[in-house]
This record gives C-alpha cells, sequence and structure tokens, in this order.
C-alpha cells in the first residue's frame, strides 16, 4: 500500500464529490493534467476506503459521496466555545497526536486543533495501530495547556470520555457508553478510542494531546484490517454532518477541559461511572506481563485507576494496564477486547 495519497487525488476526489460523474477529459482540462495522471490518481483507492466507479463513456463517480471536513463550518458549530480553538483540517498526516506534539514542543498554543480527512499512520494506545478509511472517520488531535503538573493530569482520559458521551448523547446517540479506561462503545461495539498523551513538569506547567478517533462510516476494507468489534456514527443513527460532529465534540470538550483545569476529575467522576458499561459487572482484567485479576467493577478513582473488588479486597488499576472483558462470556469477550 502507498504510504499516502497525492494532492492530484484529493483534487480529484474533491471535484467528484457531490457524487455526480465526471469524464476523465474533464477532470484532466480542469486541473490541468493528462488523463493519464487522472487514471494513476484515481486508481487503487479501496486501500483507503474510497470506491470509485469509471464506466465507458460515462467517466469517474464516487460510490460513497465524501463529506469533506471544513474548518470555518467546524466553528460555526462551536457556538460560544470559538474562542477557545483554532482548528485546522488536512488532507493528509501520519498521526494528527504525532504532528500536534512536535507542534507542541515548537511552541503551539494551546486549543490548537488538528484534523485530518486520512492519517497514514494512527495510533492507538499501547502502541497499537489505528484504522480509519478517507473521509469515514473523525480522526483529531486537540492540545491543550495546563498550570497543573504532569501528576495531576491522571484522571483526564477519562474526563474526555465524559467529553465524548455528552456530545454522542446530544446528537442523538443515546446508547453511547464508556469503557475503561476511555473507550466509547455502542452495543457493546466500539464507536470511538482516544489516546491522550501528556507532558510537562511535575509541579507544572504541563501539556496534553488530546487524540480522538470516532468511526464515522467504516468500509469494508478498514473494517477487514480492525480485529475487535467495531460500529460506526451512520449504523448509531447520528447526523451525516461531519463537521456539525466534531464541532459539537470539540464543544463539549472545551467544558470538560475547562472544569479539569479547574478541578481535576474528581467532579466528573460520579458521570463518568454512570456511563460505565460494566459499572457493578464481574470482569476479567487481562494485565499487561500475561497475569489477570478477577473482580466486580467497584467504579473508578479520581486519578482515572479502576477500582476492583476481588477475593483480596479492593483493588487500584491504572489506564493502560489492563483490559478489560465482561467475565464467563466468550461471545462479548471476543467483542469489546
Ligand atoms: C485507541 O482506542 O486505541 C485510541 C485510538 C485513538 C485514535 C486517535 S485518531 C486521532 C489521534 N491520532 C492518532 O494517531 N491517534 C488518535
Amino acid at each position: 500500500m502507498a504510504d499516502t495519497l497525492t494532492p492530484l487525488t484529493f483534487r480529484c476526489l474533491r471535484r467528484l464529490s457531490d457524487g455526480a460523474f465526471l469524464s476523465g477529459e474533464q477532470l484532466a482540462r480542469s486541473l490541468a493534467v493528462s488523463r493519464t495522471s487522472i487514471w494513476k490518481a484515481l486508481h487503487g483507492l479501496e486501500q483507503y476506503g474510497i470506491e470509485v466507479l469509471r464506466l465507458q463513456g460515462r467517466g469517474y463517480r464516487l460510490v460513497a459521496p465524501i463529506d469533506w471536513l471544513d474548518a470555518v463550518q467546524i466553528r460555526r458549530h462551536l457556538g460560544v466555545h470559538a474562542e477557545a480553538y483554532d482548528v485546522r483540517a488536512v488532507d493528509s498526516v501520519e498521526s494528527t497526536n504525532t504532528a500536534l506534539l512536535e507542534q507542541a514542543v515548537a511552541g503551539a498554543r494551546g486549543g490548537l486543533v488538528l484534523a485530518a480527512e486520512l492519517q497514514t499512520r494512527g495510533r492507538g494506545r499501547r502502541g497499537r495501530a489505528w484504522h480509519t478509511g478517507l473521509g469515514g472517520a473523525l480522526t483529531f488531535s486537540v492540545l491543550w495547556r495546563f498550570e497543573l503538573g504532569a501528576g495531576s493530569l491522571a484522571g483526564l482520559g477519562l474526563a474526555v470520555g465524559v467529553a465524548l458521551v455528552r456530545a454522542l448523547h446530544s446528537l442523538g446517540v443515546d446508547e453511547a457508553m464508556l469503557k475503561w479506561p476511555n473507550d466509547v462503545l455502542v452495543r457493546y461495539q466500539k464507536l470511538a478510542g482516544t489516546l491522550v498523551e501528556i507532558q510537562g513538569d511535575v509541579l507544572g506547567p504541563s501539556l496534553a494531546v488530546v487524540g480522538i478517533g470516532i468511526n464515522f462510516r467504516l468500509d469494508d476494507f478498514t473494517r477487514s484490517r480492525i480485529d475487535q468489534a467495531v460500529t460506526d456514527l451512520v449504523a448509531a443513527g447520528a447526523p451525516r454532518d461531519r463537521n456539525r460532529v466534531l464541532g459539537r465534540v470539540l464543544a463539549h470538550l472545551a467544558e470538560v477541559l475547562q472544569a479539569f483545569s479547574a478541578q481535576g476529575f474528581g467532579p466528573l467522576r460520579k458521570e463518568w461511572e454512570s456511563y460505565h458499561v460494566y459499572a457493578a459487572r464481574p470482569v476479567t482484567l487481562r494485565l499487561p506481563d500475561g497475569g489477570q485479576e478477577e473482580g466486580t467493577v467497584a467504579g473508578v478513582s479520581d486519578d482515572g485507576a479502576l477500582l476492583l473488588q476481588t477475593s483480596a479486597g479492593l483493588r487500584r488499576f491504572h489506564s493502560g494496564e489492563v483490559s478489560l472483558w465482561a467475565a464467563g462470556d466468550d461471545q462479548r469477550r471476543r467483542s469489546v477486547s
């Protein structure tokens, strides 16, 4: 698979956005390139989740039109939170988290948002890859600066989950729930994931790059690359306007990040627990060292640890160290790992 798409491919796809046929000749003329260049630019896009129909005598057509990201549209949906952000939308980047971490080191201001149509090396938690097709997801990161020390940001990942669920509920995705530490599930299938990366001094200041990936419309190729049960916003009945969804998520995120800066995760803890898909359920935790723990979910702590009532008493587990499955249910065990 080629590492990324060329700018010409993006220009062709934008011309084809509305789903109507355009001939190779028309595309070539309007973009001042040869018909062969157009053919090359629109060839082999299935691996990016794009299906281009090519019919003799009619030309090219997108099977599923793309709803492009647009920073102006996104800003419109931020409401009173517009001033909190500087939103940028790009065609392609390795990883929005990686790019913002680099920009943070170079002194970028808090509130910078980078959203990408395509990530070529999207990163998930615990070193995993995060696969999404072009236009089939919302993949974006937010740089946020804190006066707090880096050690005080332990519950931030969970706070971000609260913002996501609030936004999804407000968009009609009523069944959105959380799985510790910060997966968003609908009917036990993964809809979204977050990757929060923190840098800074123990005593402050510090910064976080909050990366969020939300499946929007999963294509078959992308689905085949994901090794767990997944769902997307279209299946969950959300609005089909990606800019609106992104704007709403950012608005709720600004509220939560401001509250977190002032008071940490504590005041959000009960709300987080009310969204937890495994609240008060017996679970098995699989530890990174290959071991496992069984117990009943007793909640989460103010620093984001999972509280598990085990036969040896109440134990705490920290973000990123464990996986969580519902105990004694092999079907679900496969579906939520
Ligand atoms: C996970 O569930 O493992 C976390 C997935 C986080 C994916 C998002 S997409 C935007 C941002 N950029 C990345 O490379 N990763 C995060």
